[in-house]
């Protein structure tokens, strides 16, 4: 059993890579944001409340967000290899959940990793983005809103996976190929553990 965090600033890769390892070690990928967008396509009173927040860059409360994963770590219970949770956790109170709803689940976090890339490069990689994904918050405006509450409501959860040791930062200042194979060395050598 195998369960991952992959973190990181808007932009960082952090889909981009979950689908690289949820293919290679057999994990359920849940992205958060996928989630909310999925609500959002279904037209659900959770996908229009969602809709108005996320198209202004700003974080849905730590209480629907935690009831939504936690329907899907069930809805998985039993039928999976692991998890890579992607966009969850943003805040310290969903970091505690995260932990708490797996531990209820008999299961608990392995890794936590922390893509790090230079600010001028997420801003460029989504604004390229932008040009095709359709996405409500991929401009330029959005982008920059996104990164402050990285910066400041975010960003602090790197301390808790510090403090418990399970914090590994990566670089993504370079291919996706180049990052996943520093991803891939971590994973196997946690799994030797
Ligand atoms: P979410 O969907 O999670 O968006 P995000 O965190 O802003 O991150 P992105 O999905 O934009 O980027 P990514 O890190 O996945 O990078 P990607 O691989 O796509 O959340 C959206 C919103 O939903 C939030 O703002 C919030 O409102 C709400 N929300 C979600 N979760 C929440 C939570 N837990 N609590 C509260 N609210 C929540 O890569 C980006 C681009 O770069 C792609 O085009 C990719 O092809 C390219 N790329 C990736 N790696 C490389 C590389 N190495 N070289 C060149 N290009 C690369
Ligand atoms: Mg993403």
């Amino acid at each position: 059993m195998l369960n991952i965090v992959i973190f990181g600033a808007p932009g960082s890769g952090k889909g981009t890579q979950s689908v690289l390892i949820a293919q290679k070690y057999g994990l359920v990928h849940l992205s958060t944001g996928d989630i909310l967008r999925d609500e959002i396509a279904k037209g659900t009173t959770i996908g229009k409340f969602a809709n108005t927040l996320i198209s202004k860059g700003d974080l849905v409360p730590d209480d629907l967000i935690i009831k939504l994963l936690n329907q899907k770590i069930i809805e998985h219970k039993g039928f999976c290899n692991g998890f890579i949770f992607d966009g969850f956790p943003r805040t310290v109170t969903q970091a505690q959940a995260l932990d708490e709803m797996l531990a209820q689940n008999g299961k608990k976090l392995s890794l936590m990793l922390d893509l790090q890339v230079k600010e001028s490069m997420l801003i460029d990689r989504l604004i390229a983005r932008g040009k095709t994904s359709g996405r409500s918050d991929d401009n330029l405006e959005t982008i920059q809103k996104r990164l402050t509450i990285y910066h400041h409501v975010t960003a602090p959860v790197v301390d808790f996976y510090k403090s418990t040791k399970r914090f590994n930062a990566i670089s993504n200042n370079t291919t996706v190929e180049d990052c996943f194979l520093q991803i891939e060395k971590l994973i196997d050598s946690f799994k030797l553990i």
